[in-house]
């Protein structure tokens, strides 16, 4: 017997199971990959020289130091080394995306705000040209807060590639599906998922089924982890299992092409001759990575009361402060409600925390109209908010029978730090100037008198 044989009857599993084609399962796992055998050095970093003449380089997306369970990077080992990818940059002017600080002085934050989706216009718009942000939190110099943005997408991005610098970008489909080529795989991405791009990481965005709708949480600070489930114990919310990472894949293309970098706020471009999606083989724990949010296994009231909505969090990018999160990007799904003689939707609220709402599909319990799917909502840091009139009083007077929520899908971008909107927040993107009064008609039932009204 060999030392790869199994002994006789032992009968051993495929190396992949489930839809995992063309991905690996897990969060932060430390992977490795390549798309030609013998391509990634075994047992070591850099050999003095690499199998099929390739450079080896190293990915640091934490500093060398963070701690153990903080570090991360990667190895790659590519045709050509990044710093053959840039050259002498050109300031570019992408006027519709902004970074924090963004503070217009004829523009006011402070409220309660709610969009219809943003529409399509006549022009082609491709990820770089196509992005609109809303608003911007906290400093992207000093690596704190975040920026959240509309993408309206029809056009591919042919023979051009952008990082960020800035930012890991978190990025959660409305419509349309759009193909993310990166340094270190490919990621298919469609409604319903959501994948994050690391910061410093090179890709291309293409549109396999247009138009393209969706939103975007720039994340200045702390990368996102999965929060920690405490009591609930080992299992349930977001499980590990079901992020994706994809497998290495490269092109070696000599075509004149260009790459854009967003760097402290500005983006710059520099002409190369190739493609910089070289990597043939890389391993490591710093990737891109997506997750299906249908997957998402969620946990909430089973007699009375509910939990603080943090009990949806999906992914969470710590702050310095212990559980004040730079954001936390949590999902309302389907789910039942059974709980007794309890008001069950979101109760009435002030927070210090800034809370940015997006519909994916379906209709919001607390809203019954008016939050659409493309829609978004900015219930800013300390003004309140709650169910409108229709949700209160139809939710007070419910016959509280267990129910399914069904055909629902919202997330929120939380975060310590206060938005600001954009002056295309304000004047450009179908903001409903009539939101405030959606909290009008509710009525003052105290009369003095006791009894339940
Ligand atoms: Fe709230």
């Amino acid at each position: 017997m060999t030392r790869h044989e199994l002994p006789q009857g032992m009968v051993r599993a495929p190396s992949l199971t489930g839809p995992n084609d063309g991905y690996m399962p897990g969060f932060g796992n430390d992977f490795e990959t390549e798309a030609l055998p013998g391509a990634l050095p075994q047992g070591m970093n850099s050999p003095q020289k690499c199998a099929y003449g390739l450079y080896g380089e190293q990915l640091s997306g934490t500093a060398f130091t963070a701690p153990s369970h903080q570090n991360e990077r990667t190895w790659c080992y590519r045709i050509r080394p990044s710093v053959k990818h840039s050259g002498r940059y050109a300031k570019l002017d992408l006027p519709y995306w902004k970074s924090a600080p963004c503070i217009d002085p004829d523009v006011i934050s402070l409220g309660q705000y709610r969009w219809d989706p943003v529409p399509h216009g006549d022009q082609p718009l491709s990820w770089l040209t196509g992005m609109r942000t809303m608003t911007t939190a906290g400093d992207v110099n000093t690596q704190v807060g975040m920026a959240t943005h509309i993408y309206l997408v029809t056009q591919s991005m042919v023979d051009e590639y952008f990082y960020s610098a800035d930012s890991e970008m978190l990025i959660v489909p409305q419509e349309g599906r759009l193909r993310f080529c990166t340094e270190l795989g490919v990621i298919d991405l469609e409604p319903k998922e959501i994948a994050i791009i690391p910061r410093g990481l090179v890709y291309r965005v293409e549109v396999l089924d247009g138009p393209c709708r969706g939103f975007v949480c720039e994340n200045y600070g702390q990368k996102f982890e999965l929060p920690g489930r405490g009591p609930i114990g080992a299992n349930c919310m977001a499980n590990r299992r079901d992020f994706k990472t994809p497998v290495a894949a490269f092109e070696d293309r000599e075509t004149p092409s260009t790459l854009t970098i967003k760097w402290c706020g500005q983006f710059h471009s520099c002409e190369i001759g190739h493609s910089p999606l070289d990597v043939v083989a890389w391993h490591g724990n710093y990737a891109p990575v997506k997750y299906d949010l249908r997957t998402y296994c969620p946990v909430g009231a089973i007699l009375f009361d509910h939990p603080d909505p943090s009990i949806f969090t999906v992914l969470t990018a710590p702050s310095g402060v212990p559980g004040t999160a730079n954001i936390d990007f949590v999902l309302f799904r389907e789910r039942w409600m059974v709980a007794e003689n309890t008001f069950r939707p979101p109760w009435y609220h002030k927070n210090i925390m800034s809370e940015l709402m997006g519909n994916i599909y379906g209709q919001y319990d607390a809203k019954p109209q008016g939050f659409v799917p493309g829609g978004m909502s900015l219930h800013n840091m300390m003004l309140p908010h709650g169910p409108d009139n229709k949700a209160f009083e139809g939710a007070s007077n419910a016959d509280l029978q267990p129910e399914k929520l069904d055909n629902t899908m919202s997330f929120m971008f939380e975060t310590r730090f206060p938005q600001h909107l954009t002056p295309f927040a304000a004047n450009e993107a179908p903001l409903q100037d009539d939101y405030i009064d959606c909290w009008d008609s509710l009525e003052k039932k105290f009369d003095g008198t006791p009894g339940v009204k």
